[in-house]
Protein backbone atom coordinates (compact mmCIF):
# COMPACT_ATOMS: atom_id res chain seq x y z
CA UNK A 1 0.00 0.00 0.00
CA UNK A 2 1.32 3.55 -1.25
CA UNK A 3 0.34 6.76 0.43
CA UNK A 4 2.80 8.88 -1.77
CA UNK A 5 0.30 12.28 -1.96
CA UNK A 6 -1.40 11.69 0.47
CA UNK A 7 -1.72 13.90 3.96
CA UNK A 8 -3.06 12.25 7.29
CA UNK A 9 -3.99 13.17 10.77
CA UNK A 10 -3.04 10.41 13.12
CA UNK A 11 -4.58 11.73 17.25
CA UNK A 12 -2.57 9.94 20.07
CA UNK A 13 0.49 9.03 18.09
CA UNK A 14 3.18 9.07 20.61
CA UNK A 15 2.83 5.60 21.90
CA UNK A 16 1.18 1.64 21.24
CA UNK A 17 -1.23 1.60 18.22
CA UNK A 18 -1.24 5.43 16.45
CA UNK A 19 2.73 4.94 16.61
CA UNK A 20 2.69 1.96 14.44
CA UNK A 21 0.02 3.39 12.64
CA UNK A 22 2.66 6.94 12.00
CA UNK A 23 5.62 4.58 11.29
CA UNK A 24 3.79 2.53 8.40
CA UNK A 25 2.41 5.42 6.79
CA UNK A 26 4.97 7.86 6.80
CA UNK A 27 7.82 4.32 5.93
CA UNK A 28 5.17 4.28 2.78
CA UNK A 29 5.21 7.85 1.43
CA UNK A 30 2.49 9.48 3.47
CA UNK A 31 2.75 13.11 5.06
CA UNK A 32 1.28 12.50 8.51
CA UNK A 33 0.35 15.41 11.57
CA UNK A 34 0.82 13.73 14.75
CA UNK A 35 -0.27 14.60 18.18
CA UNK A 36 0.43 13.66 21.78
CA UNK A 37 -0.19 16.11 25.00
CA UNK A 38 4.11 15.71 25.12
CA UNK A 39 5.93 16.59 22.68
CA UNK A 40 9.06 15.74 24.09
CA UNK A 41 8.29 12.35 23.19
CA UNK A 42 9.77 10.61 20.11
CA UNK A 43 7.53 10.31 17.36
CA UNK A 44 7.66 10.84 13.74
CA UNK A 45 5.15 13.20 11.15
CA UNK A 46 5.07 17.28 11.73
CA UNK A 47 4.53 16.80 15.62
CA UNK A 48 1.18 19.17 17.22
CA UNK A 49 0.47 19.16 21.02
CA UNK A 50 -3.00 18.17 21.71
CA UNK A 51 -4.86 17.20 24.78
CA UNK A 52 -8.76 16.06 24.46
CA UNK A 53 -9.58 18.43 26.66
CA UNK A 54 -7.86 21.55 24.36
CA UNK A 55 -9.74 24.01 21.93
CA UNK A 56 -9.12 21.21 18.73
CA UNK A 57 -9.35 24.66 16.74
CA UNK A 58 -5.87 25.17 17.41
CA UNK A 59 -5.23 21.83 16.27
CA UNK A 60 -6.90 21.91 12.98
CA UNK A 61 -5.59 25.74 12.26
CA UNK A 62 -2.01 23.00 11.84
CA UNK A 63 -3.06 21.19 9.35
CA UNK A 64 -3.15 21.12 5.36
CA UNK A 65 -5.99 22.20 3.28
CA UNK A 66 -6.92 18.03 2.00
CA UNK A 67 -6.93 15.86 4.62
CA UNK A 68 -7.15 11.70 3.11
CA UNK A 69 -7.50 10.03 6.85
CA UNK A 70 -7.53 10.67 10.36
CA UNK A 71 -6.85 8.04 13.48
CA UNK A 72 -8.30 8.98 16.35
CA UNK A 73 -6.38 6.66 19.17
CA UNK A 74 -6.66 8.07 22.74
CA UNK A 75 -8.77 5.90 24.90
CA UNK A 76 -8.92 4.32 28.46
CA UNK A 77 -8.33 0.87 29.86
CA UNK A 78 -10.36 1.92 33.49
CA UNK A 79 -11.43 -1.16 35.31
CA UNK A 80 -13.67 -1.34 38.20
CA UNK A 81 -16.17 -2.38 39.78
CA UNK A 82 -19.32 -1.16 38.80
CA UNK A 83 -19.96 -0.30 42.61
CA UNK A 84 -16.78 1.79 42.60
CA UNK A 85 -17.42 3.84 39.37
CA UNK A 86 -18.42 7.44 39.66
CA UNK A 87 -20.31 9.82 37.57
CA UNK A 88 -16.82 11.23 36.88
CA UNK A 89 -15.54 8.09 36.36
CA UNK A 90 -17.84 7.65 33.46
CA UNK A 91 -17.53 11.52 32.28
CA UNK A 92 -13.82 10.92 31.91
CA UNK A 93 -14.38 8.00 29.35
CA UNK A 94 -16.60 9.65 27.40
CA UNK A 95 -14.02 12.94 27.11
CA UNK A 96 -11.59 10.91 25.97
CA UNK A 97 -12.63 8.01 23.94
CA UNK A 98 -15.95 9.82 22.15
CA UNK A 99 -15.92 13.51 22.99
CA UNK A 100 -12.10 14.10 21.94
CA UNK A 101 -12.89 12.06 18.57
CA UNK A 102 -16.43 14.39 17.90
CA UNK A 103 -14.36 17.51 18.63
CA UNK A 104 -11.02 16.26 16.07
CA UNK A 105 -13.68 14.82 13.81
CA UNK A 106 -15.78 18.11 13.13
CA UNK A 107 -13.21 19.86 13.05
CA UNK A 108 -11.33 18.16 9.88
CA UNK A 109 -14.62 16.90 8.16
CA UNK A 110 -14.39 19.66 5.54
CA UNK A 111 -10.48 18.51 4.97
CA UNK A 112 -11.78 15.30 4.74
CA UNK A 113 -14.56 16.16 2.50
CA UNK A 114 -12.25 17.97 -0.24
CA UNK A 115 -10.00 14.70 -0.65
CA UNK A 116 -11.75 12.20 -3.59
CA UNK A 117 -12.03 9.55 -1.24
CA UNK A 118 -11.06 9.18 2.44
CA UNK A 119 -11.28 7.73 5.47
CA UNK A 120 -12.01 8.37 9.40
CA UNK A 121 -10.46 5.10 11.46
CA UNK A 122 -11.37 5.21 15.43
CA UNK A 123 -11.07 2.29 18.06
CA UNK A 124 -13.55 0.48 20.05
CA UNK A 125 -12.73 -2.30 22.11
CA UNK A 126 -13.96 -6.21 21.95
CA UNK A 127 -15.74 -5.89 25.58
CA UNK A 128 -18.65 -4.01 23.57
CA UNK A 129 -18.91 -7.24 21.48
CA UNK A 130 -18.44 -9.64 24.69
CA UNK A 131 -19.14 -8.20 28.03
CA UNK A 132 -16.59 -8.79 30.79
CA UNK A 133 -15.90 -7.59 34.22
CA UNK A 134 -15.53 -3.96 35.11
CA UNK A 135 -15.92 -2.79 32.24
CA UNK A 136 -19.23 -0.74 32.21
CA UNK A 137 -17.94 2.89 31.97
CA UNK A 138 -15.49 2.13 28.74
CA UNK A 139 -17.75 -0.07 27.34
CA UNK A 140 -20.25 2.29 27.77
CA UNK A 141 -18.06 5.31 25.91
CA UNK A 142 -16.65 2.53 23.19
CA UNK A 143 -20.22 1.53 22.67
CA UNK A 144 -21.29 5.12 21.86
CA UNK A 145 -17.92 5.50 20.08
CA UNK A 146 -19.31 2.66 17.54
CA UNK A 147 -22.78 4.29 17.67
CA UNK A 148 -20.74 7.45 15.82
CA UNK A 149 -18.88 5.87 13.51
CA UNK A 150 -21.65 4.12 12.06
CA UNK A 151 -23.78 6.89 12.43
CA UNK A 152 -21.03 9.65 10.57
CA UNK A 153 -20.53 6.07 7.63
CA UNK A 154 -24.09 6.65 7.05
CA UNK A 155 -23.59 10.82 6.73
CA UNK A 156 -21.07 11.24 5.02
CA UNK A 157 -20.98 8.30 2.21
CA UNK A 158 -22.05 10.30 -0.58
CA UNK A 159 -18.98 13.02 0.59
CA UNK A 160 -16.57 10.17 -0.46
CA UNK A 161 -15.32 10.03 3.84
CA UNK A 162 -15.44 6.17 5.10
CA UNK A 163 -15.88 5.83 8.82
CA UNK A 164 -14.77 2.48 10.20
CA UNK A 165 -14.25 1.30 13.79
CA UNK A 166 -11.27 -1.53 14.96
CA UNK A 167 -12.34 -3.34 17.98
CA UNK A 168 -8.77 -4.75 19.49
CA UNK A 169 -8.27 -7.21 22.67
CA UNK A 170 -6.09 -6.91 24.80
CA UNK A 171 -2.79 -5.47 22.83
CA UNK A 172 0.62 -5.13 24.44
CA UNK A 173 1.08 -1.29 24.13
CA UNK A 174 1.64 1.42 27.32
CA UNK A 175 -1.98 1.57 27.75
CA UNK A 176 -2.11 -2.00 28.72
CA UNK A 177 0.94 -2.34 30.99
CA UNK A 178 -1.06 -2.46 34.14
CA UNK A 179 -3.19 -5.88 32.56
CA UNK A 180 0.70 -7.30 31.79
CA UNK A 181 2.44 -6.80 34.42
CA UNK A 182 4.13 -9.73 35.14
CA UNK A 183 4.83 -13.07 33.05
CA UNK A 184 1.65 -14.93 34.51
CA UNK A 185 -0.58 -12.01 33.50
CA UNK A 186 0.71 -12.43 30.35
CA UNK A 187 0.39 -16.31 29.85
CA UNK A 188 -3.07 -16.23 31.30
CA UNK A 189 -4.10 -13.53 28.69
CA UNK A 190 -2.74 -14.99 25.81
CA UNK A 191 -4.45 -18.13 26.84
CA UNK A 192 -7.95 -16.00 26.88
CA UNK A 193 -7.24 -16.12 23.08
CA UNK A 194 -8.27 -18.84 20.80
CA UNK A 195 -4.82 -17.81 18.56
CA UNK A 196 -3.18 -18.16 21.33
CA UNK A 197 -1.50 -14.94 21.99
CA UNK A 198 -2.17 -11.24 23.04
CA UNK A 199 -1.82 -8.80 20.58
CA UNK A 200 0.42 -6.75 18.99
CA UNK A 201 0.64 -2.97 17.97
CA UNK A 202 1.43 -4.38 14.60
CA UNK A 203 -1.49 -6.58 14.40
CA UNK A 204 -3.94 -3.33 14.70
CA UNK A 205 -1.92 -1.06 12.90
CA UNK A 206 -1.49 -3.45 9.81
CA UNK A 207 -5.46 -3.43 9.75
CA UNK A 208 -5.67 -0.05 10.17
CA UNK A 209 -3.56 0.79 6.90
CA UNK A 210 -5.53 -1.15 5.15
CA UNK A 211 -9.05 1.00 6.35
CA UNK A 212 -7.29 4.04 4.92
CA UNK A 213 -6.08 3.02 1.97
CA UNK A 214 -7.46 2.92 -1.72
CA UNK A 215 -7.66 -0.96 -0.78
CA UNK A 216 -10.51 -0.68 1.26
CA UNK A 217 -12.81 1.92 -0.56
CA UNK A 218 -15.96 -0.46 -0.97
CA UNK A 219 -15.83 -1.12 3.49
CA UNK A 220 -17.90 1.71 5.49
CA UNK A 221 -20.02 1.83 8.90
CA UNK A 222 -18.26 -1.67 9.94
CA UNK A 223 -16.38 -2.48 13.33
CA UNK A 224 -12.97 -4.99 12.57
CA UNK A 225 -12.70 -7.06 15.19
CA UNK A 226 -9.03 -8.10 15.76
CA UNK A 227 -9.07 -9.94 18.51
CA UNK A 228 -7.27 -13.21 18.08
CA UNK A 229 -10.91 -14.78 17.91
CA UNK A 230 -11.71 -14.02 21.48
CA UNK A 231 -15.42 -12.39 20.50
CA UNK A 232 -16.05 -15.09 17.94
CA UNK A 233 -15.10 -18.26 18.79
CA UNK A 234 -14.99 -21.20 21.19
CA UNK A 235 -12.29 -23.40 20.97
N1 LIG B 1 -4.02 -1.68 24.19
C1 LIG B 1 -5.12 -2.40 24.34
O1 LIG B 1 -5.12 -3.50 24.96
C2 LIG B 1 -6.43 -1.94 23.74
C3 LIG B 1 -7.51 -2.81 23.78
C4 LIG B 1 -8.73 -2.39 23.26
C5 LIG B 1 -8.86 -1.14 22.70
N2 LIG B 1 -7.77 -0.31 22.65
C6 LIG B 1 -7.95 1.04 22.09
O2 LIG B 1 -6.97 1.31 21.11
C7 LIG B 1 -6.68 2.71 21.11
C8 LIG B 1 -5.17 2.93 21.14
O3 LIG B 1 -4.69 2.37 22.36
P1 LIG B 1 -3.14 2.15 22.70
O4 LIG B 1 -3.07 0.86 23.44
O5 LIG B 1 -2.30 2.37 21.51
O6 LIG B 1 -2.94 3.34 23.77
P2 LIG B 1 -1.63 4.15 24.21
O7 LIG B 1 -0.39 3.36 23.98
O8 LIG B 1 -1.92 4.66 25.58
O9 LIG B 1 -1.62 5.39 23.19
C9 LIG B 1 -2.65 6.35 23.27
C10 LIG B 1 -2.25 7.58 22.49
O10 LIG B 1 -3.27 8.57 22.70
C11 LIG B 1 -2.73 9.74 23.31
N3 LIG B 1 -3.61 10.21 24.37
C12 LIG B 1 -4.02 9.53 25.46
N4 LIG B 1 -4.82 10.29 26.21
C13 LIG B 1 -4.92 11.48 25.58
C14 LIG B 1 -5.61 12.69 25.86
N5 LIG B 1 -6.35 12.84 26.97
N6 LIG B 1 -5.52 13.72 24.98
C15 LIG B 1 -4.76 13.60 23.87
N7 LIG B 1 -4.06 12.49 23.54
C16 LIG B 1 -4.16 11.43 24.39
C17 LIG B 1 -1.38 9.31 23.90
O11 LIG B 1 -0.49 10.42 23.81
P3 LIG B 1 0.25 11.14 25.05
O12 LIG B 1 0.09 10.24 26.25
O13 LIG B 1 1.67 11.26 24.58
O14 LIG B 1 -0.46 12.45 25.15
C18 LIG B 1 -0.94 8.20 22.96
O15 LIG B 1 -0.25 8.72 21.86
C19 LIG B 1 -7.42 3.30 22.32
O16 LIG B 1 -8.57 3.97 21.88
C20 LIG B 1 -7.78 2.10 23.15
O17 LIG B 1 -8.98 2.29 23.88
C21 LIG B 1 -6.55 -0.68 23.15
Amino acid sequence: MRFTGKSFLIVGASSGIGFSIANKLSENGAEIFTTSRDLTKDFPGKKIQFDVSDDPQNLNLQLPDVLHGLVYCPGTINLKPFSRLTDQDFLNDFQVNVLGAIKVIRQVINKLKKAENSSIVLFSTVAVKTGMNFHSSVVTSKSGLEGLSISLAAEYSSSGVRVNTIAPSLTDTPLAANLLSTPEKREISAKRHPAGRIGLADDISSAALFLLSDESTWITGQVLHIDGGLSSLRV
